[in-house]
């Protein structure tokens, strides 16, 4: 007899079949016992029909505790009623395990409880597909920057210097010396693009943030590129194109998981490069229209504010050009004015918020060394970034990708908290 996962159930149907399994639930009458399996492929019904498998069987699986692992024998057969559209009719019952007082059961848990028990809420349904659609995500970005030409290229997490400024920044000692976890892989990138030409990073980044809001890990996931010979206007093609390419990779390739989440597909199908563009300024008027005065010329977005301007799209919007004294060192000073840098955000819909930050980088050493100064950083740690813009400095341009909040968009989550395995949040180290 085969044994097989349940993923490769629509090529066995009519067969019978061996699976290792967990019961993630089930309910049962007199007569039919209905097992909901999962084995992290997936998950699947079992029918245990009190007739065809005799009294023991079926009395052994009314017993069944949530979460024992079994072996499991039986037939599969077509079952137009489930999105899978397959079934097991259970033939035999092999207890593993059987697990006791299983903690996360079918009523309604509060969130700290789940946070505490993430080592096993990871198990259900809901999560099982967010992490599904993550793994698609990072397959989908893989494959993106390979199909266009791009190397990836790891940068350190031990750093000496601080990309993004140096108030969020993790300390710890490296043998003497200070050093800091990566807030940010991209002055590192910045050197390999000048040796590989396009690159890109996909690793852990850390900001030791005191922000709690549904937008902020303290641990998390950026993707990174950074373009030789790349200007402003040809970067922002490159993040509509491949926020595209993920998306529509998902939709491709996750569409049960998107089921299981309830998520509302027909907006994610409107997510197609190009994406609208409008400018800081033009977003500050917009936000004044529609009533907002708390806001200033030269302050940042705050998540309401993101969220009225996202609202207006049904795509992710970029908002270009923001003041130059809010945002990091490194940004190319816009060429007709000296009060806003070429960058953009990229704003997701449906409230999700900042997804890219991303900007063409300064390219003129002298430029850069005052930059330096005038944001207090230390010099000498700089040094070497310098090193960029003295031999052979060109244009180039890159963006971040924060992972997380790009999951928690595409997969409907309400917080980032359900879209990395083991979140690190603030107050939240364990499990
Ligand atoms: O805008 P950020 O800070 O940009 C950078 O770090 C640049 N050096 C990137 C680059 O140009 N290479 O971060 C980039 C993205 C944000 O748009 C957001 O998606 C995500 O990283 N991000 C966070 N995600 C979760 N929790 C946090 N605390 C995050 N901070 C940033
Ligand atoms: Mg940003």
């Amino acid at each position: 007899m085969k044994t097989i996962m349940i993923h490769e159930m629509p090529d066995h149907v009519g067969e019978t079949v061996k699976m290792g399994a967990w019961l993630a639930n089930k309910r049962s009458s007199g007569k039919i016992a209905f097992l909901q399996l999962r084995d992290g492929s997936g998950f699947v019904q079992g029918v245990v029909v009190k007739e065809e498998v005799g009294e023991d069987m079926f009395a052994k699986a009314k017993s069944l505790t949530q979460e024992s692992s079994l072996y499991i024998i039986g037939e599969i057969t077509t079952d137009e009623r489930s999105s899978f559209g397959y079934e097991l009719q259970v033939k035999e019952i092999e207890v593993i395990h059987e697990a006791v007082d299983y903690p996360i059961t079918p009523k309604e848990h509060g969130t700290e409880f789940l946070m505490d028990h993430r080592h096993v809420w990871l198990r259900s349904r809901k999560q099982h597909a967010i992490m599904k659609i993550r793994d698609e995500i990072i397959r989908a970005t893989y494959e993106f920057f390979h199909m266009n030409g791009f190397v990836k290229i790891d940068p350190p997490i031990l750093t000496g210097s601080s990309p993004e400024g140096t108030s969020e920044l993790f300390h710890t000692k490296y043998f003497d010396e200070d050093a800091y976890l990566s807030q940010s892989g991209q002055l590192y990138m910045e050197a390999a693009a000048m040796a590989l030409g396009k690159v890109f990073s996909f690793g852990p980044t850390f900001r030791a943030e005191k922000s709690k809001t549904r937008r902020h890990l303290i641990e998390f996931w950026m993707i990174e590129p950074e373009m030789a010979f790349v200007e402003h206007a040809e970067s922002l093609e490159v993040q509509e194109q491949f926020v595209t390419h993920i998306v529509q990779s998902v939709l491709q390739n996750c569409p049960l998981e998107l089921v299981r989440l309830g998520r509302d597909i027909s907006k994610l199908e409107k997510v197609q490069a190009p994406f609208p563009r409008i400018t800081y300024d033009d977003a500050i008027k917009f936000l004044h229209e529609k009533g907002f005065d708390d806001i200033q010329w030269g302050d940042d977005f705050g998540a309401p504010h993101e969220t009225a301007i996202a609202e207006h799209y049904d795509k992710p919007v970029f908002i270009m050009h923001y003041p130059i004294g809010i945002k990091p060192f490194y940004m190319q000073p816009h060429p007709d004015r000296d009060d806003v840098v070429l960058c953009a955000d990229l704003i997701a819909p449906e409230g999700y918020g900042e997804i890219i930050g991303g900007s063409e980088r300064i390219h003129d050493y002298e430029l850069m060394k005052q930059r330096i100064k005038e944001h207090n950083l230390d010099e000498t740690a700089y040094e070497w970034y310098l090193d960029l813009s003295k031999y052979g400095a060109v244009p180039h341009s890159g963006f971040g990708l924060g992972l997380e909040r790009t999951v928690a968009w595409i997969s409907g989550a309400e917080h980032v908290r359900e879209s990395i395995p083991f979140p690190r949040l603030l107050n939240r180290l364990y499990p």
